[in-house]
């Protein structure tokens, strides 16, 4: 199915919207230690150990992950969290005030072509897992060179690349085709069935139940790593770089992921949590330290890019 720019951009509301109040919950996002360390390992490989900005930018900012915990991590000292979703946005706003950062961050409500700022206000201007939900990426790269000031920087991870992508297709099927079996196992019901009696209940709202099914058509684009430095320097940026990261990590992290998405997550035991938790950081280690750097970028599962505006 062919969809256009807005029909794009309106499913992106209506799920964003409804999968607001979960979403923490459901991607494992955490503003402790572990996502503080989790944002860090990415800033670094991109931006490098020591990177600092005054004044950021966040692109599709969700609840706030990256633009958050890069706070936390002294990388940015103010940044301006922007979403097409309010619903993520009142998110960002409630974890903001949270963490004590209320006169740092800012948000606003925008789809990604078209800022109402000045030419030149941002030193940086970042993303995660954004880029692949946008319908006109040479509009949106060209509007980040024209926000950023001279020697400021673009940063954007977590973009999933094509052949990552088809590669990763097979331990999700595996895990989707076995997880009623890992369900008994463990005695976790089903969150479909609990959540169809939810509806038939009256307890849903129609907004939820119509984001929910769009949640399909919200994802529009996998990446070659070309395709990423191309929109880069199209745009006129300079000392473009694009890294692949995680393989074995993503093999991993979604087998698993299949296996609990039809799971009741209050039912999931502990300790499965902490086997997927910790195997899950220790293929990632693998991942940077043996793959990282050594196998073609288009391998593995995410895409970063870092470049420049001269
Ligand atoms: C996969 S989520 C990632 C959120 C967050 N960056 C994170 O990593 O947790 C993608 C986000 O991009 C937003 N989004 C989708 N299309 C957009 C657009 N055209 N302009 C701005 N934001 C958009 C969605 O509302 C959603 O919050």
């Amino acid at each position: 199915m062919t969809l256009s720019a807005d029909q794009i951009k309106d499913a992106n509301i209506s799920y964003h919207d409804a999968a607001a109040e979960e979403y923490d919950a459901k991607w494992g996002i955490d503003y402790g230690d572990i996502g503080q360390s989790q944002v860090a390992i990415k800033t670094n490989k991109v931006l490098g150990k020591d990177a600092h900005f005054e004044r950021a930018l966040e692109i599709g900012s969700g609840t706030g992950y990256l633009s958050l915990n890069m706070m936390q991590n002294g990388v940015i000292d103010e940044v301006v969290c922007t979403d097409i979703s309010q619903g993520m946005l009142d998110c960002v706003e409630a974890s903001a005030e949270r963490l004590g950062f209320s006169d740092r961050v800012t948000t606003f409500h925008t789809e990604a072509e078209g800022f109402p700022y000045e030419d030149e206000s941002f030193d940086l201007v970042f993303g995660h897992a954004i880029l692949h939900h946008l319908p006109d990426l040479q509009e949106s790269f060209n509007e980040f060179y024209r926000l950023l000031k001279p020697g400021g920087m673009i940063f954007f991870a977590g973009e999933p690349s094509e052949r990552g992508d088809k590669i990763a297709r097979y331990p999700k099927q595996i895990g989707h085709h076995l997880s009623p079996l890992w369900r008994k196992a463990l005695k976790v019901g089903q969150l479909s069935e609990r959540e169809a009696e939810a509806v038939a209940a009256g307890e849903r709202s129609q907004e939820y139940i119509d984001g929910h099914s769009v949640e399909h058509l919200v994802d529009v684009h996998a990446f070659k790593p070309g395709d990423l430095s191309g929109f880069a320097k199209t745009a006129g940026f300079s000392d473009v770089n694009v890294i692949g990261e995680e393989l074995t990590a993503n093999w991993f992290g979604w087998f698993n992921r299949a296996l609990e998405a039809d799971g009741i997550p209050e039912d999931i035991p502990w300790s499965w949590r902490q086997y997927a938790y910790r195997g899950y950081l220790g293929f990632q280690k693998f991942d940077r330290t043996a793959l990282e750097g050594r196998l073609p970028a288009s391998i593995f599962y995410n895409l970063m890019i870092g470049a420049v505006k001269p």
